[in-house]
């Protein structure tokens, strides 16, 4: 086995042992590792062209990477239905690669955040493949979550849950019995009242936090733990029970102790191991996973549902901002990630259509890929303006900033996706309805030209439109107006403007403008019209624009300025 890592000192953001922990206004970037950078040429991405790359991310100025899963996978679920916990997939690399992934990346100051899956593994696990062969009640069994079925025969399943991804949540096996996947069925659930269950994810953690990984992505971290009775309610009346952390099987109070259990682990490391829950759980309730005592950190994903609209960024703001106070925690800010349309696109489309809830009635772009990405048309142009001037607002914002791979090149969607090229289980299990998340995927262009435009030197595993060229990395890295550039100058600056985590909000007398000052004196403002906003910043220097025609007196329609005193 290679040598295991540990954090260099000299990373980026860490300041004096009294300072604020390095995770409270980070810059964290997500790798997508299998559609990230191929150096093997086998059409997906792998850990070493993550390495080969470091420069890219060192330049761009993220203070850690965040890597989805990159574990032994039969890619049911792009790498979430987990075979091996402690290994790295054969084909994206080695344990010696990560090591020297992480080598590579804390020589440059850049943290390394990995994604855990505890809700389920892979039916290619070995315990599941165990459970498989072993008795019905044995204890293979009871690492999953097995039920005998119901009807006169067993034949029909232990209840009618629908699974995440469309169809039904239950599997039988060859015996008879059934198993819970809340996800794809190659992805059964973990019975988290399994002591052995618990150790093993304990075990995992201290194997990468010892191989000097910083932090960790806890996946679906709001379903852990369950409490089946006998007779299971039905999906009508599981929807209907309060998330009140008593619910049989989401958000329930009892998996803060499996947290708990995680907390001493992390903080037995120095500095301590970090953690960032994807809970989507009521606002309420985001709080409780991002305690000190929990997880330590929550995403909030409130602006994946957002228009690129001023008073639902405000509200947004203004909330997250009050539950971070109510944890001890920073908030975080999220525009894009591997499950969403990307935000480029969205903010080109006409807005979300919105329940009585005022939640978008189904997700964002959905409608407009199910079109073949034409009806109704996409204003690219304008979505990649919204997108400019949505970025710098978050980035100026107190907390920190999640990035996903490509949203720095301004990257739209692709809806080119031929059926028979698609690989999301949610396309699969939901004929008609949901094409997935293909298409936020698709590896990165960094070459205008070239055989997948330099993510590989074949061809690459999803499909790479035309137009991606034109956003190639080495076709913005040197063009003073990309999208790029503005990624890499914010990043650069950004540091100045952290100086506390509080803002105050100005009026700006215009519903569709916001502006607000950091207490250093730094301002952010953002036009969220389509009329130019006439700004009066005399004094003040204009650092940073998502449109090269602002000034102090001026910011035009879709676009954000960044004021320093
Ligand atoms: C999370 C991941 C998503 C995955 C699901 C099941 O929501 O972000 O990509 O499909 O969990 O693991």
């Amino acid at each position: 086995m290679s040598q295991a890592v540990s954090p260099t000192p000299d990373l980026r953001t860490q300041a004096s042992p009294d300072a604020a922990p390095w995770w409270r206004q980070a810059v964290v970037y997500q790798v997508y590792p299998r559609s990230f950078a191929d150096t093997d040429g086998n059409g997906l991405g792998d850990i070493a062209g993550i390495t080969s790359r470091a420069d890219y991310l060192d330049e761009l100025g993220v203070d850690a990477v965040w890597l989805s899963p990159f574990y032994p996978s039969a890619l049911a679920d792009g790498g979430y239905d987990v075979a091996d916990y402690r290994d790295v997939d054969p084909k994206l690399g080695t344990l010696a690669d990560f090591d020297e992934m992480v080598a590579t990346l804390h020589a440059r100051g850049i943290r390394v955040v990995v994604d855990i899956v505890p809700n389920h593994t892979s039916d290619l696990h070995e315990w599941f493949q165990e459970a498989l062969l072993a008795e019905p009640g044995s204890p293979a069994r009871e690492r999953y979550i097995f039920r005998e079925g119901t009807g006169p025969d067993g034949s029909l399943p232990p209840s009618d849950w629908v699974s995440a991804f469309g169809g039904p949540a239950w599997e039988r096996v060859p015996d008879g019995q059934w198993y819970l996947h809340h996800f794809a069925v190659e992805q059964p659930d973990l019975n988290w009242s399994n002591p052995e269950v618990r150790a093993d994810f304990v075990q995992t953690l201290r194997f990468w936090s010892d191989r000097g990984v910083d932090g960790f992505r806890i996946d679906v971290a709001h379903m852990l733990t369950k409490d089946l009775a006998e007779v299971l309610p039905s999906q009508a009346e599981l929807d209907a029970m309060p998330r009140d952390g008593q619910h049989p099987t989401i958000d329930r109070d009892d998996v803060h102790e499996v947290y708990a259990e995680w907390r001493t682990v992390f903080d037995s490391y120095d500095p301590p191991r970090t953690a960032v829950a994807e809970a989507w759980v009521d606002r309420v309730r985001v709080p409780l996973y991002a305690r000190s005592e929990s997880l330590g950190q929550a995403f909030n994903f409130d602006l994946l549902e957002a228009d690129f609209d001023a008073s639902q960024f405000r509200e947004i703001v203004t909330a997250n901002l009050e539950l971070a106070g109510a944890s001890g925690s920073s908030s975080t800010w999220v525009l894009s990630n591997h499950d969403v349309v990307r935000h480029a696109t969205r903010y080109g489309l006409p807005d979300a259509e919105r329940g009585a809830d005022g939640r978008p009635s189904r997700k964002h772009g959905q409608e407009w890929l199910l079109s073949g990405g034409r009806e109704p048309e996409l204003d690219r142009e304008r979505g990649e303006r919204r997108a400019r001037a949505a970025t710098l607002f978050v980035l100026g914002l107190p907390g920190s900033a999640y990035l996903y791979q490509g949203e720095e090149l301004g990257l739209h969607e692709v809806a080119e996706i031929e059926d028979g090229q698609r690989q999301d289980p949610t396309f699969f299990r939901s004929p008609g309805f949901d094409l997935g998340r293909d298409g936020c995927r698709v590896p990165l262009p960094w070459e205008a030209s070239g055989p997948s435009f330099g993510f590989g030197s074949g061809e690459a595993h999803l499909p790479q439109p035309e137009w991606m060229g034109e956003y190639a990395v080495d076709r913005q890295i040197d063009d003073r107006e990309s999208t790029l550039t503005l990624y890499r100058r914010a990043l650069a600056v950004r540091t100045d403007i952290q100086a506390s985590e509080s803002l105050d909000w100005i009026e700006t007398g215009r519903a569709d403008v916001l502006r607000f000052a950091r207490p250093n004196g730094w301002q952010v403002v953002t036009n969220f019209g389509d009329e130019p906003y006439v700004l009066d910043a005399a004094g003040s220097s204009v650092v940073l624009a998502s449109d090269p025609n602002a000034s102090p007196d001026l910011v035009p329609p879709a676009s954000t300025v960044w004021l320093a005193p």
